[in-house]
């Protein structure tokens, strides 16, 4: 093309062809850029995911011997002057070294260690210190806050092994079932923070007043951490129940003071400092956790604090009655979990299949001897229809009598472990006598019903897996908490009689019903049990689910867990606020102080209210008539 072509016809093809290329880079170029800022912000993010040189962290993390597989020093009672002496261990409490907690391994007598009781100067020191770390804490964004759980997540997740040997060797129990009761569970709770957390936490937007003569008003809840909280939890499962309440603590902002049981107290000051090592790998001051264990004499000194905002109890009645008689002097809430006596229904519906009841009993197996039966919301009591109950009759009496009890530590692959040990002999004679008086009454012993001296563990606290069929309400083991390898069955006439039988107990903490799906007699269970929780079909699976965990009647009160357990440890501070601007309220003249004539102030604000809750139209025209009249 000539030069003068181009004069005269500057749009041509070949000069289309160049704009359309040189718009091709433009949009190249800007793709390039948008890339190029989205990775940064990206990998930014991802470098704020996990704190610096975490891998390693976690990795070179440093454990106690005890946390080895085959650590075998120390058989019997320390107290002796022996570690050699196999005697048996002589529990907690040593009166000759008053001022120290012993431990020992239920499965096997090994002495851990001793700890020392905290003393009220202990108690007043961490308080202070958990308030001095709250006070930075408290300002955290939830970023900040997720790295430390992120943290703590890939930290459980990377050192199961470890972590789950510390568990058992203060508990007595498998490694499997620590893997479920300890570790998913609080992985679990973990992860659901991190997801779900904020979302519960965030500023919660109301209705505002019905009254329209007030509409102008917006109204608003805002979640606020509450300072320093305090958890009492129990032994069952160490490391579960100090972390669970230490992760919805620290996630919503506040400090926390965990108490722990003196029968885990060996395990649990190792899962407290792996926490602070997390917390201070973060940057953050560790004091934002701390662990205290007194004697009971000086618990009361503990709840009564003045520094502790709220307080979780997770234990027994009669504890629970010196709790919150210490609490009431300081007004501190407290939400309280005590004990369950959880039934699971197994209606007729769709039994007996086989495969059904094999199913069933599978379910039905781990809610029993999970943790040897020592969990809160275990299986006491299974109330089945006459079909099912004749089913799983003959499916337990075969597998339950094949469980093996013992020690899973030390890594024997030729052996396999069922059931571990119980916390240690106290209530085995209580065991035994209630078994033994159901059995007088009539029902009958399929298999175990006695504490049982393992010959490869002499030391150890071990109770038979024990069967008990044909048990009947009026019998003393059907109504008290057991918390121990025994499972009862019982037979009821139909789904009615079987919810009136589980409502029976003083006790409403969970409870299970297996049956048709959707079907009317299942959903009739799950509304007319009296209980916090329900799961179809399932066991526990309310817990895992993250729901609002809590009782009814002697299972205590208050919520913990799921949203409602994030905002039980915050202040909700409402906030109330102008919905437009220049609209705010003024106090008319003639309601204002001192008042020029009463008379007129009483008619204006009678017919005030008549208006702001008008039925009709008619009514709202002539309140506000009389308003308008003696307004001036
Ligand atoms: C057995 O464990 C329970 C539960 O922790 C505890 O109350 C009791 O004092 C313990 N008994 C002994 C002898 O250690
Ligand atoms: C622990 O002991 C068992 C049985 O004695 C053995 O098979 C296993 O190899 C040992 N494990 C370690 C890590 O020493
Ligand atoms: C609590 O349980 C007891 C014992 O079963 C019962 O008598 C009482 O009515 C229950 N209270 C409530 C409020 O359900
Ligand atoms: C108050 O107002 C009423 C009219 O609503 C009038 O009748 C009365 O005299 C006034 N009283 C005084 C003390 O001014």
């Amino acid at each position: 093309m000539s030069l003068l072509e181009a004069v005269l016809d500057p749009i041509t093809p070949t000069t289309i062809v160049d704009v359309a290329k040189s718009w091709n880079v433009v949009l190249a170029g800007t793709l390039l850029i948008v890339i190029f800022l989205s990775s940064v912000i990206f990998l930014r993010q991802r470098s704020r995911l996990l704190p610096q040189g975490w891998n390693e962290f976690i990795h070179n993390y440093k454990f106690p011997a005890e946390s080895q597989p085959n650590w075998s020093q120390h058989y019997g009672s320390q107290a002796a002057g022996d570690d050699e002496i196999r005697s048996k261990p002589s529990g907690i409490y040593n009166p000759n070294q008053p001022q120290f907690i012993h431990s020992y391994c239920p499965a096997t007598g090994q002495y851990l260690g001793r700890v020392p009781a905290s003393t009220k100067e202990d108690i007043d020191t961490a308080v202070q210190r958990c308030q001095v770390a709250q006070d930075a804490w408290k300002k955290t964004s939830f970023e900040e806050r997720k790295v430390v759980l992120r943290l703590l997540l890939e930290f459980l997740k990377k050192n199961q092994d470890q972590i789950v040997r510390i568990a058992c060797r203060d508990s007595g129990k498998t490694m499997v079932d620590a893997a479920l009761g300890e570790i998913m569970v609080t992985l679990e709770k973990l992860a659901w923070t991190l997801k779900h957390g904020e979302h519960a936490l965030r500023p919660s937007s109301r209705a505002g007043p019905a009254n329209l003569l007030i509409r102008y008003k917006t109204a608003e809840v805002v979640y606020e951490p509450l300072g320093v909280v305090l958890a009492i939890v129990s032994w069952n499962y160490p490391l579960h129940n100090i972390l669970n309440p230490i992760i919805a603590s620290i996630f919503t902002g506040n400090s926390i003071v965990v108490k722990c049981s003196e029968s885990v107290v060996w395990s649990s000051r190792y899962f407290v400092e792996m926490v602070q090592s997390c917390i201070a790998k973060c940057g953050h001051s560790p004091d934002l956790v701390t662990l205290v264990c007194p004697w009971p004499s000086d618990a009361d000194y503990l709840t009564a604090h003045p520094g502790i905002s709220q307080a979780t109890f997770i234990g027994s009645k009669p504890v629970a009655h010196k709790v919150l008689t210490a609490a009431a002097l300081a007004l501190t809430p407290v939400t309280v979990e005590l004990g369950g006596k959880d039934a699971a229904i197994v209606l007729d519906e769709h039994l007996p299949s086989w495969r059904q009841c094999d199913g069933i009993a599978s379910v039905l197996m781990r809610g029993s001897f999970q943790s040897a039966g020592q969990n809160c919301i275990g299986i006491e009591r299974i109330i089945c229809e006459p079909n099912a109950y004749d089913g799983l009759v003959k499916v337990l009496t075969e597998r339950v009598p094949q469980l093996r009890l013992g020690s899973s530590l030390d890594d024997d692959d030729d052996k396999n472990i069922d059931v571990g040990a119980m916390v240690n002999d106290s209530r085995f004679d209580e065991l035994e006598r209630l078994i033994v008086d159901a059995v007088t009454r009539g029902a009958s012993l399929v298999c175990g019903g006695q504490r049982y001296n393992h010959p490869e563990y002499p030391l150890g606290s071990y109770f038979q897996p024990t069967l008990l069929v044909d048990v009947t309400p009026e019998m003393e083991i059907a109504k008290s908490e057991l918390f121990a390898p025994v499972m009862v069955l019982m037979k009821a006439e139909n789904a009615e009689d079987a919810i009136r039988i589980a409502n029976l107990a003083k006790f409403g903490l969970g409870g299970a019903v297996f049956g048709k799906r959707g079907s009317a007699a299942t959903e009739k269970v799950v509304r007319d049990m009296k209980t916090g929780n329900i799961a179809v079909n399932d066991f526990a699976t309310f817990y895992v689910c993250q729901l609002p965990f809590g009782g009814v009647n002697e299972s205590g009160y208050g919520k913990f867990g799921g949203e409602e357990g994030l905002r039980g440890l915050c202040l909700a501070k409402s906030v109330c606020r102008d919905r437009f601007p220049g609209i705010s309220t003024s106090i008319p003249a003639v309601v204002d102080y001192p008042l020029q004539n009463m008379t007129k102030a009483w008619k204006f604000v009678r017919a005030m209210n008549a208006a702001a809750y008008a039925a009709s139209v008619k009514e709202f025209a002539i309140s506000l008539g009389q308003l308008l009249r003696n307004m001036m």
